[in-house]
């Protein structure tokens, strides 16, 4: 992508970031918040197989949602609270259905898989894992022409946890493959102050109030972006004033940050206002969009677009999007800060 955006969900590629993320990342269920109703599924299904002392495994479960929400951290929860070991690996990681292969015959019993970006795992990979995960068996091929044969191989019960940002892009078999399919929702404001109330404590730095509050409002209802967010003031109040956050210390970093008090940044606004601009209120394609602001259609898709549906700045319709009159009005507000 062009520009680093702040308010961007996807992980940043940064050392740092990615260890003050793990630092912060629950690891219980009374450590994650929000999401309730998916806590409250998770729970009783967690206490089922504890419960039943025969051998059985948990369901697979398909996690899916915008980036950012808290599905790797999800499954580290779910694998702590079964006392399980989890395994993690990512669709594009496993090149070969010989890689899939290796790691399944390494799992035991009770064992969780972590597998991200599960949409994007090879034809030819998501094909071995139907069976693994249906009935626990794994068919191999060995050798090479007329001298081929294929074995089946007993594997052990394990759990697939399965994340994506699409739903949409999984194959309709491999999607029947999980018992429990779940939508993780972006998070209430309140939730978003509980978790950065959180933060502040872990990194022992005092945030007032209303300053929490003030975060809230701008950080997308996204975990991710919440604690990203507050890193940036915090190094602010640490320049700019006694490293305590308080009001005045937000609103001027979030000023500098050009993030305005809906978590948009410039390149929402811009993308919102080429559409407006150029379309009015007819809607445009996605890839008419991606070659007005210069993105990959993906990118509109997965990380700009969610969010500003989410707040209704942004309609779907069968034609393409539109912006809304929530969203002209927004444009008009904050015209002077493009
Ligand atoms: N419920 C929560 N409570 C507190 N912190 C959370 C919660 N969910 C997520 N976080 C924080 O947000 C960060 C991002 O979450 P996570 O990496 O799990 O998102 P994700 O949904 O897997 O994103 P992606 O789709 O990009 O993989 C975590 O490191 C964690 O610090
Ligand atoms: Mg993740």
């Amino acid at each position: 992508m062009a520009i680093e955006r702040l308010v961007e969900p996807m992980v940043a590629d940064d050392k740092e970031e990615e260890r003050i993320e793990i630092s912060l990342r629950p690891t219980t269920f009374k450590e994650y918040i929000g999401q309730t109703h998916l806590k409250n599924n998770l729970k009783l299904a967690i206490e089922a197989v504890k419960k039943r002392k025969d051998g059985s495994t948990l369901d697979h479960i398909l996690l899916y949602g915008p980036p950012g929400l808290g599905k790797t951290t999800m499954a580290g929860v779910i694998a702590h609270e079964l006392g399980a070991s989890l395994k993690v690996t990512s669709g594009p990681a496993i090149e070969r259905a010989g890689d899939l292969a290796s790691i399944l015959t390494n799992l035991k019993d009770g064992d969780i898989l972590f597998i991200d970006e599960i949409h994007r795992l090879r034809r030819a990979v998501e094909e071995v894992l139907y069976s693994a995960m249906e009935d626990y068996k794994l068919d191999i091929v060995i050798g090479k022409g007329p001298a081929a044969r294929s074995v089946r191989l007993d594997l052990p019960h394990f759990t697939v946890i399965g994340a994506t940002t699409r739903t949409g892009s999984l194959a309709g078999p491999l999607r029947d493959r999980f018992g429990m399919i779940h939508r993780l929702e972006y998070y209430k404001e309140p939730e978003i102050e509980q978790i950065i109330n959180r933060t502040a404590g872990i990194l022992k730095t005092e945030i007032k109030p209303e300053a929490t509050k003030l975060l809230a409002t701008r950080s997308r209802l996204t975990p991710r972006i919440a604690n990203r967010i507050f890193k940036r003031v915090r190094d602010y109040a640490d320049v700019n004033g006694d490293g305590i956050i308080d009001a005045k210390i937000a609103e001027s970093a979030l000023d500098l940050m050009e993030i305005d008090y809906l978590g948009l940044d410039p390149a929402d606004r811009n993308m919102l206002k080429l559409m407006y601009e150029n379309y009015g209120d007819r809607p445009v394609g996605l890839t008419t969009i991606a070659a007005l602001t210069g993105d990959e259609s993906t990118t509109i898709e997965d990380f700009y677009e969610p969010y500003l549906l989410q707040i209704g700045l942004l309609a779907r319709t069968p034609k393409g999007r539109i912006v809304t009159e929530k969203g002209r009005k927004h444009l008009q507000n904050s015209k002077n800060k493009l």
